[in-house]
């Protein structure tokens, strides 16, 4: 296998007993990217469970994963309760009483209130004035404008909600610990340094609403899967700044998972059709759905590489097509270039993967749900 690996499959035995299709996670290289982007940062890093909710893995990294993680439904509440003794903050607009009661029940929760609706919902449940609370912001309460209409979404809310919420919640002696803003993702390069230098206006504003200061503010993020160490060493300096008033805070996902995670499939028949030829592998869309880019506008195919089941093959020079076993037409999960000619029984491998691998629109064709190993 040849092209950049964060997991070196050939250092593992048993690399043909997998069932594929499957997904090989390395805690070494999600401890390493997480450990590199909290550095570059200079504050403590949240973790995005969502990116990856793989408990093993979780359990795996726990011990470094101390700052905190952020969850948005009550099952990743149930995978983080009793494994690890941290922070958990539990951020969605869809926040209900359930949910609600969840948090209250479970050690060292902080529900960041996404609306005034959710806020009214916290102040129904009895034991609320002992329950840690945040707001979310949207974006645009600190961008404004210099947010476009096209990248601002539904979550937080605006200022003069805040300002509300903080009246409402004082008033039943619910203490307000931080505020939390995320831009979306990959919205590091255009917005992150904006958000950190608007910042202290806003937090002016809801300590004033307070009478109190703020413990800490969540920055977000939204970092690439591969941040720009030259753009994080500006932005570190502009955060050393909001560090004198407040504990800052980010959170990441994909930055911190992506590289982690490897998907295998196992090549089932090698066809050519209207001059384009097609591995087909065992698994493709329905258990790796980002990689059919059913999303993108510009459909940027993954290399994927052929991990021979022996040592002697002919080689090709061209592509070809790695799809996979639904019957739907995108599903195109990879390309393979300028490489050994597979064939049935060796393994196809896309590197990559580990962030937002359960990520899927639905379970068509019953299609079986991919394996998952750890390596280490
Ligand atoms: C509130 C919040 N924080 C963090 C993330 C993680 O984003 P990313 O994986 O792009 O870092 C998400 C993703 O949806 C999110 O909704």
């Amino acid at each position: 296998v040849s092209g950049k690996q964060a997991i070196d499959l050939g250092r593992y035995d048993g690399l043909k007993d997998l069932e594929t299709p499957c997904y090989v996670f390395s805690p070494e290289a999600v401890i390493a990217d997480y450990k590199r982007l909290r550095e570059a940062l200079g504050t403590p890093l949240i973790v995005s469970l969502k990116a990856n909710p793989n408990v093993d893995l979780y359990v795996r990294c726990a011990h470094v994963f101390t700052d905190g993680v952020e969850l948005a439904s009550i099952g990743e509440l149930n995978l983080a309760v009793a494994r690890a003794a941290v922070t958990k903050f539990i951020s969605t607009p869809a926040l209900d009483s359930t949910l609600i009661s969840a948090a209250l029940a479970s050690r060292q929760t902080i529900i960041m209130l996404d609306n005034l609706a959710q806020v009214h919902l916290l102040l129904t449940h009895g034991k609320a004035s002992s329950q840690k609370v945040g707001l979310r912001l949207n974006a645009r309460a600190l961008l404004g404008n210099a947010m476009s209409v096209a990248h601002s979404d539904h979550f937080g809310m605006c200022t003069d909600d805040a300002l509300i919420a903080i009246k409402l919640l004082r008033k039943a002696e619910v203490a307000v610990a931080g505020v939390h803003v995320f831009a979306g993702s990959r919205s590091f390069s255009k917005y992150g340094l904006a958000i950190c230098e608007r910042a202290h206006g806003v937090i002016e504003q809801l300590e004033a609403a307070l009478d109190a200061p703020l413990d800490f503010i969540n920055l977000g993020g939204g970092f690439e899967e591969q941040w720009n160490q030259a753009e994080m060493a500006v932005y570190r300096e502009r955060v050393g700044e909001l560090q004198k008033r407040l504990t800052v805070f980010h959170e990441a996902g994909r930055a911190i998972f992506q590289r982690g995670g490897t998907f295998l499939a196992k090549v089932i028949s090698v066809k050519s059709v209207n001059d384009r030829t097609f591995v087909v592998c065992d698994g493709g869309i329905a258990q790796a759905f980002l990689l059919a880019k059913t999303e993108a506008i510009l459909k940027r195919r993954k290399d994927a590489w052929v991990v021979p089941q022996d040592s002697m093959r002919e080689t090709f020079k061209g592509v070809l097509e790695v799809v996979g076993n639904s019957c739907s037409q995108s599903d195109v999960i990879g390309e393979i270039r300028d490489s050994i000619i597979p064939v049935p029984g060796d393994i196809v491998q896309i590197n990559d993967c580990g962030a937002y691998h359960t990520y899927s629109p639905t379970g068509f064709l019953n299609l079986r749900a991919p394996s998952k190993y750890i390596v280490s």
